[in-house]
């Protein structure tokens, strides 16, 4: 994708939002619109009338904004994508854009959006209830700024935590994951606005993206990022799923039979479209063959657009059925009429901003982790003489990250000018800034120093009574950071500032781990990630105690590089020079992600995954493990608040089976008043207790002895207890 073609300016008018509104109603001309056919009934309906034109109309979309001096096609939005209707036959266009976060380029009112935090902070919070409130606030801004297709569902498991798309996905756990982005597609879908889920699949680093080949066993594959999507398919249904760029095993996603018929399509009876990413199509009947849908803006990202004239001829030559190009023609449809696009076209209307803002907001404070509080160094009394402020714009805002998914706030840009200001910049800031919070709940004095300064930050910071530095680590799609380090010299100025004041509290800004070299020198560290439009209202109220910390880590924390399965990201950094790899071993880990590798290595981690603090304490008592008839494992326990203020647990089910490392398989989150107590079972998930039998091509439950673990984070034990399994066989 080129930087001509991200920064391109949208350059409709408003008089382009006002689609023609199609008719919904059933008539004996289109009986399709009668609703209580099934929506495969209505498409196989649609189908059949089709001319043959529009069904090679409607499996490719044009890309919807102007780029390189050409105009969008007429009609569209200014967005990522846009199939023009079938008014005749009452189908309307199709808009699509972007992405998990928020609404991107927003199309001709150019007004902006609200984003949600994060991907790793949803994932943080621990709460499908979160997930679903952000999914649903994205997908009522995407309805009313005129879209029917939202591309989210963004579940790539966090391999690195140098990944440069880390923060548009949901953690490194294929349940928690699966689960998270399964909600939030759930509540886009609400909206009656298409979701989907990508991208399908392992496209987990973005150096080299469109030709590295990541390379894995299948059975790990199973095991890991294919379960993070069979769950999140399962879960929230998207009407679509889109392949992804990298090659697996050597194969384009987007060409192979195995993954797109094989395993979604036959294995998984998924009944909705797979759309392509943008530029990662290569051929016309291959990817037909193989399972490919729609081609996305092929005429801007692809060599070729190739369903279009060179399926004609693949069509034609009979190398693709005609029942082939019908097929995807109903598949597309049939979303369409499931999600309700057909039935409730879009209008767009009013969006109530503030409403949302405070969706995001909700969200940040669910999932933003507490990692260090020495002495109660929080939350801050309100009363305190004088609290300092210093660094990452907090007077202005919050940062975002980069790429396709980075949303323009609604009330503008705090801070323009920021490198880089090309693909995959522009570097932003949501106008959320945590000094405005800070100073509207601190009676005493609250000063703020940008932190340029190293020496003056930390002669102002000595007669502090607290000190606040806020330190940031930019990330776009597109790129991988080459390392986990915080920007530029944050690192001398946190350890020159805590050395002059031992009350320093740390707030970071990042995509994913960094080192913390400063760490034993500071009183407090909060991971803000990118928290989104409501981002400094939630970290101020949080410093404060206005409410809980209840986020926990949902990506494990290393120490350093030397710890993770790839010590280098080949041409990782921004601009690099250096050639990015062409494979990708992810045999290394295979499906020991994040803290299993780590169990499975012996190695401590500086921040366990699961982990985060709490302005109060918890205890566990009364530990029982059962087996039910199916043979699902859960664990029963009592949990009790026993400290001074309310606050949530997020209590982990880890089952290890014999000879394997433990995975995540259930949790809760339980928010306890001072005192109060509550009884708590987790049911095991089946999927996370069996192994996929390759021959036998089925997830199996081995007999044997398992080890039902209860934990406060994946290393912190609060109870368990061996299990006696039966040999099973997963439906
Ligand atoms: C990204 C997708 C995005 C698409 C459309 C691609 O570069 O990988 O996630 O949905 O662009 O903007």
């Amino acid at each position: 994708m080129t930087a001509s073609v991200r920064r391109s300016s949208l350059a409709l008018s408003i008089a382009s939002l006002l689609l023609p509104v199609m008719a919904s109603a059933a008539t004996p001309k289109q009986p399709w619109m009668d609703t209580s056919l099934t929506p495969d009934q209505r498409a196989d309906l649609v189908v059949a009338q089709m001319t043959q034109e529009e069904k090679f109309r409607i499996i490719r979309a044009d890309f919807g904004q102007e780029h390189d001096g050409i105009a969008p096609p007429e009609g569209a939005l200014g967005s990522a994508g846009y199939t023009p209707g079938i008014e005749r036959l009452g189908i309307p266009a199709i808009q699509e854009t972007d992405a998990s976060l928020g609404v991107t380029r927003p199309g001709a009112d150019k007004s902006g959006t609200i984003s949600l935090p994060a991907g790793t902070v949803t994932a943080g919070s621990f709460d499908p209830d979160i997930a679903f409130a952000g999914g649903a606030m994205v997908g009522g801004e995407a309805r009313g700024k005129g879209f029917n297709v939202l591309l989210a569902g963004g579940v790539n498991l966090v391999r690195d935590p140098r990944a440069g798309r880390n923060f548009e996905y949901v953690g490194e756990d294929p349940l928690l994951a699966g689960t998270m982005a399964g909600h939030a597609v759930r509540g886009v879908q609400s909206k009656k606005v298409i979701s989907t889920v990508k991208h399908f699949v392992l496209n987990d680093l973005e150096s080299g993206r469109n030709t590295l080949s990541s390379d894995i066993d299948p059975v790990a594959l199973r095991e890991s990022d294919l379960l993070a999507f069979q769950i999140a398919i399962a879960t929230g249904d998207p009407g679509s799923v889109m392949c992804s760029y990298n090659r697996l095993n050597g194969k384009y996603t987007c060409e192979d039979e195995w993954l797109l018929n094989g395993v979604l399509k036959g294995e998984w009876g998924y009944k909705g479209y797979v759309m392509s990413d943008w530029g990662s199509v290569h051929s016309a009947g291959p990817s037909v063959m193989a399972g490919l849908d729609q081609q996305s803006a092929g005429e801007v990202f692809d060599k070729e657009v190739y369903f279009d004239k060179p399926l004609r001829a693949a069509v034609a030559k009979g190398e693709v059925p005609q029942s082939r190009l019908d097929n995807m023609a109903r598949r597309i449809l049939r979303s369409m009429f499931a999600k309700g696009v057909i039935d409730t076209p879009v209008v767009p209307s009013k969006v109530h901003y503030a409403d949302d803002r405070k969706v995001a907001q909700r969200a940040a404070e669910a999932g933003i982790v507490l990692l260090r509080n020495q002495n109660n160094v929080l939350p801050i009394a309100r009363n305190t003489r004088s609290i300092v402020v210093i660094g990452g714009h907090a007077d202005k805002g919050v940062l975002s990250g980069g790429g396709s998914s980075a949303v323009a706030d609604v009330n503008g840009s705090p801070i323009e000018g920021l490198d880089p200001q090309g693909w995959p910049g522009p570097m932003r800031y949501h106008p959320s800034a945590p000094l405005d919070t800070i100073k509207s709940l601190a009676k005493g004095k609250v000063t703020f120093d940008p932190g340029t300064d190293v020496d003056a930050a930390a002669k102002l910071a000595a007669d502090a009574d607290v000190v606040v530095v806020f330190a940031t680590q930019w990330a776009a799609e597109s790129m991988d950071n080459a390392h986990m380090v915080l920007d530029g010299k944050q690192d001398a100025l946190i350890a020159a500032v805590a050395k002059a004041n031992p009350r320093t509290v740390v707030v970071l800004e990042t995509n994913g781990p960094v080192v913390m070299p400063w760490l034993d020198s500071v009183a407090g560290v909060m991971e803000a990630w990118y928290p989104g439009s409501g981002g400094g209202a939630a970290i101020g109220r949080l410093l404060f105690g206005e409410v809980s910390p209840s986020g926990r880590l949902p990506i494990t924390w290393p120490k350093d590089e030397s710890q993770l399965p790839r010590q280098t990201i080949q041409g990782g950094g921004l601009g690099s020079k250096e050639a990015p790899a062409s494979h990708v071993d992810y045999n290394i880990e295979g499906a020991d992600v994040g803290y299993r590798w780590f169990e499975k290595r012996k190695l401590q981690p500086l921040f366990p995954f699961g982990y985060g603090l709490t302005y109060t304490n918890f205890a566990y008592s009364d530990f029982e493990t059962t087996v039910d008839a199916s043979g699902r494992p859960a664990a029963r326990f009592t949990l009790r608040n026993t400290g001074k203020t309310e606050g949530a647990e997020v209590a982990q089910l880890y089952v290890t089976a014999p000879g394997e490392t433990s995975r995540l398989a259930g949790w809760r989150k339980v928010w306890l008043k001072p005192g109060e107590s509550r009884r708590v079972e987790i049911v095991a998930d089946p999927l996370t207790v069996a192994r996929f039998d390759a021959k036998a091509n089925h997830w199996r439950v081995a007999a044997g002895t398992y080890d039902v673990r209860v934990g406060s984070s994946a290393t912190k034990t609060e109870g368990h207890a061996d299990v006696k399994l039966p040999e099973s066989v997963l439906p």
